[in-house]
Order: structure tokens, then sequence, then C-alpha cells
């Protein structure tokens, strides 16, 4: 970055590490390349526009022989790497579910480097074990979850789901753990989730031998949350075809429109049916935090397990993400390998993480969200979101003024699908989403469908190829939308307002 210091370097010393004064230089050295990048980061293209293998050709194809200075490292890092990235902390960055990277975030990653401890049993760690179960704790409280629930740390919510199904599993087929799902006289066991739910459902099915044709997607509603009746009939359907219904899960927050299931509703079919409810607040969950937005958590107190990304929303960067079990012992059921009584590197009255998952090394995350969330507090963290549903609904009316785009799909957290339907503003009359009762099924004819779907597919293509500003599409009712996630607190409502504009000079000149 600007500014850096080009200075020689000597090697490592002998067969051990960086002598300290040098260790120190480089260590300031990084820390201006870190603040220079943070505050420079609006000079970056927000993605780059190179063909695959660009950062290839730049590359050596072989290992170095020879150990080479860390200035170099660093000059190549800001030659070929940087201006090969797509720059999710710049502020234009409007994709995804917006990321959240923060300056005490980067502190909290920079601190867990050269602690670099192993979080396995309370013995290899007693601090990272310890922190754990407290950072976990908090946000439990934070978003209302009762006591029953208690927690683990897993990279990501694909994971999380991955366990909760395991321990699903145990309990609609016992002894799978030991026994396996094959040559026993097991039915086959269902997962039902809606046609807007993530495809972690389907990865997790895959690794546990269910099969992903076993996760059955139930439609979603004009608002696109699950129909609770077609539920219960599909559930009915196949109990009377002998197949088992083994769990259902829940989106709070789904990943195209960040919709919310009607969960109360489907946590009275689970109770009824005895089949396990996983609720996937990956995205939404964090909102469960703003007073104004409580609702979200109605009915997760009908759940056997439920994962929050914070990574998404809450503000700790990546990755860091927590599944909730009722009754944390059904988890570790399934994952304990080694009985209590044979625990030689365990404190059994401890809780030792390794038995909670499939993962023996674990990284100390505990710290970076300890670090972030001290540094924020609840009225930072709800601060902050609350901003970003300001700037999502800011959004909307800006596109509602502009006959040439309708709204999509109810405006949810931090997200907004909008759509280019090109009517001529002089001719054409809005259709204000406020005045919609429903999102209607489309009805156009299929070529003018194709025509509009590419045209707003183009828009999106055009902007991220340009590195102004970056969005993604989805796909509702059969039509492509453009698709706005916010979250990252660099982007102000100037970058917004900035992003809008893009949008429509792109669309007008296409
Ligand atoms: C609703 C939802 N659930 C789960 C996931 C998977 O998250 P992860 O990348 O942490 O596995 C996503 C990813 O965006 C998501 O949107």
């Amino acid at each position: 970055m600007q500014g850096r210091q080009q200075e020689s370097r000597s090697e490592l010393s002998g067969f051990g590490d960086t002598p300290t004064e040098e260790f120190r230089k480089q260590l300031h050295e990084l820390a201006d390349w870190i603040a220079d990048f943070r505050e420079h980061i609006e000079r970056l293209r927000v993605a780059p526009n190179d063909k695959p293998g660009v950062i290839r050709e730049q590359l050596p194809k072989r290992a170095p022989e020879e150990g080479e200075p860390f200035d170099k490292i660093l000059t190549d890092v800001d030659n070929i790497i940087v201006p090969g990235m797509v720059h999710w902390s710049h502020p234009m960055f409007l994709g995804y579910f917006g990321w959240t990277s923060t300056a005490p975030g980067i502190l909290g990653e920079v601190l867990t480097a050269p602690l670099n401890v192993n979080a396995m049993t309370w013995r290899t760690c007693p601090a990272a074990t310890e922190l754990e179960t407290i950072v976990v704790d908090w946000l439990r409280q934070w978003v209302g979850l009762s006591e029953q629930f208690e927690g683990v740390v897993y990279d990501t919510a694909s994971v999380g789901i991955m366990h909760a199904l395991a321990v699903a599993r145990e309990e609609a087929a016992p002894e799978t753990r030991k026994l396996g799902l094959t040559g026993r006289d097991t039915p086959r066991l269902r997962i039902y989730t809606s046609d807007q739910a993530h495809s972690s459902a389907e990865k997790a099915a895959i690794a546990l031998g269910l099969g992903e044709e076993n996760v059955i997607r139930i439609p979603s509603d004009d608002h696109f949350r699950m129909d609770v009746n077609s539920l219960g009939q599909r559930i009915v359907e196949d109990r009377q075809n002998d197949l088992q219904p083994m769990a259902v899960v829940a989106t709070v927050g789904t990943t195209s429109t960040a919709s919310v299931d009607p969960v109360r509703d489907i946590g009275n079919v689970c109770r009824e049916g005895k089949i396990w409810l996983h609720i996937d607040a990956a995205y939404g969950g964090g909102f469960a935090m703003v007073p104004e937005y409580e609702w979200v958590r109605q009915g997760w107190e009908l759940a056997d397990s439920i994962v929050i990304n914070p990574h998404k929303t809450v503000f700790v960067p990546l990755d860091f993400s927590v599944l909730y079990v009722r009754d944390l012992v059904r988890l570790q059921r399934v994952f304990s390998l080694v009985p209590e009584y044979l625990r030689g590197d365990t404190v059994e009255t401890e809780r030792n993480y390794m038995d909670y998952g499939i993962q023996l090394g674990r990284k100390f995350r505990a710290l970076k969200a300890w670090v972030i969330w001290r540094s924020l507090g609840r009225t930072g963290v709800v601060a902050r979101l609350r901003e970003q549903i300001r700037l999502a609904n800011l959004l909307v009316e800006w596109v509602e003024k502009d006959d040439r785009f309708e709204v999509s799909a109810q405006p949810s957290m931090g997200v907004v699908c909008f759509r280019f339907i090109g009517r001529d503003p002089a001719t054409a009359g809005g259709r204000p989403f406020s005045a919609w009762p429903v999102v209607a099924p489309y009805q156009a004819d299929r070529s003018t469908e194709s025509k509009f779907d590419r045209l707003n597919s183009d828009i999106v293509e055009q902007i991220n190829a340009s590195g102004r500003a970056y969005l993604t599409q989805t796909r509702l009712h059969g039509r492509t939308v453009m698709r706005i996630g916010l979250g990252n607190v660099l982007t102000t409502e100037e970058h917004l307002r900035k992003g809008w504009e893009i949008i429509q000079e792109v669309a007008t000149n296409l």
C-alpha cells in the first residue's frame, strides 16, 4: 500500500524465527498497510474485470526453493493479489449479504494470530474454551433465546446444519452413529424446507448419507414464506408412503429476499409430528437484537436447533457461526468419541468442544467475537443494524419513485430486491410496492419475460464489470431481479445513492 517503505530484509535466522527487532518492524509495516488499505479502499475497483487465469499467470508455478523477504511478499500482495480481488469491505460492495469488516474485528483477528492455540479441549486451552462458552451465551441473551439452548462455534452455517441434522438423524433412527443407515430396517428419512431455503440442507443430506432427494422443497407463498399447509400435507403423504419425516428447516432471513418463514406454525407441525425443527437464522438471527425486529424470533421456543451467523450480521469477521441446540448433550452424544471414564486429556466437568462436532483441532474464534462485541456493545450493534434497515427502506423509496423499476419483494432487514421493467416514465404509471397486496404471479408473455430477465442480468453484469459498484441478481417467481444486501459499516447513504444512480444510468443506456 501507499507510503510503505521498501526495506531490505535479512533471511529468517538459522532454523528458527525472524529476529524480534525485524519482526517488530514488519509488524509496524503491516499495521500501516492495514490502516492504509482501510483508509483508501474506495480508490480500489470493487471487483476486477479480468479473464480467469490473470492472477495465475503472474505467480510462479513452482513453490520457492529459498525463503523470500516479507517486503517482497507484501509488494506482490499489492500488485497481484489486491487488484485480483472482489473487495467485500468496499463501501460500494452491495452484493450478497453485505460484509461486516470493522476495525475492532480486524484487531480481534490480528490478536488471535500470535496466540495460535488449539481449542479442542478445556485442558488444551482453558481461556479459549471458557471464552467460547461466554460469547456464545452473550449472543444467546442478545437475541432473546431461552437458557435451554447452549451453543458451539463452527466456521459456517452449512457445517452447523449438518451437525444439527446428524442429531436429528440419530433421534429418528437410533444407533445410526454406531451402525450406520444401510443394511438395517430403517425407513427413508425426509427433511422439509421451503423452495427459498439455502442449499446447505441438501449438502447436509449428502454428507449424512440421507440423500439430497430426501430434502423436500415445500412451496412458498407470495411473500416467499414456507406454505405451512403444503408442509402438513406433504408430511401426511410421506407417512402414508412409509417415509419417515425427520426434520423441518425453517428460515429466518432467506438468501434471496430475507423473508421469514412462519416459524411458530411450522414448529407446531413439528411438535405434533415429533419432528426435529431446525431454524436457519444464519442471516436473520442477528436482527432479533433490534427491538422492532423481535418478531423474527417468534416460534424459536419450539426449535431443537438454531444457527446464527455473527459473521453475517453481528459484525464478527468471517468465519464465525453458532449452532444452538436445545439440551446440548444431545449433540455431544452423537459426536463424543471417547467415553467419559477413559479421557486422559480432558477435564470431565468442563466442556471439551471437540466432543460437539467432527472437528478435533479448533481455532480460537471466540477471541475476535469478544473483541468486537466488547468494542461495540449491544447498543453499537443495534445502531448499526438499524442503519442497514434505514438504508434498505430508503432504497425502496428511490426505486418506487422511478417508474422504470419495481420493488420485487417485501424489503426485509438489509435486503432489497427490485427489477427493471423498462416502462417509459412519461407514459407508464408506476406500481409502488406498498400498493401491492402480494407479489403477483408473473403473467407477461414469455418473450417479454426473457427480454427483461436479460436486461436485469445485463445491468448487474455491466455494473460489476465497471468496478464502480457490486450487486447480485436472483430469481423470484421465475423472474430475474436485482438484489442489494446492506451490511457493510463503511456503506453510507451517499454510497447507496451513488449505487442507485449508477443502476439508473446503466439502465438508461442499455
Ligand atoms: C439463509 C442462509 N443459510 C445458510 C447459508 C450458508 O452460510 P455459510 O456460508 O455460513 O455456510 C447462507 C449463505 O448465504 C444463507 O443465506
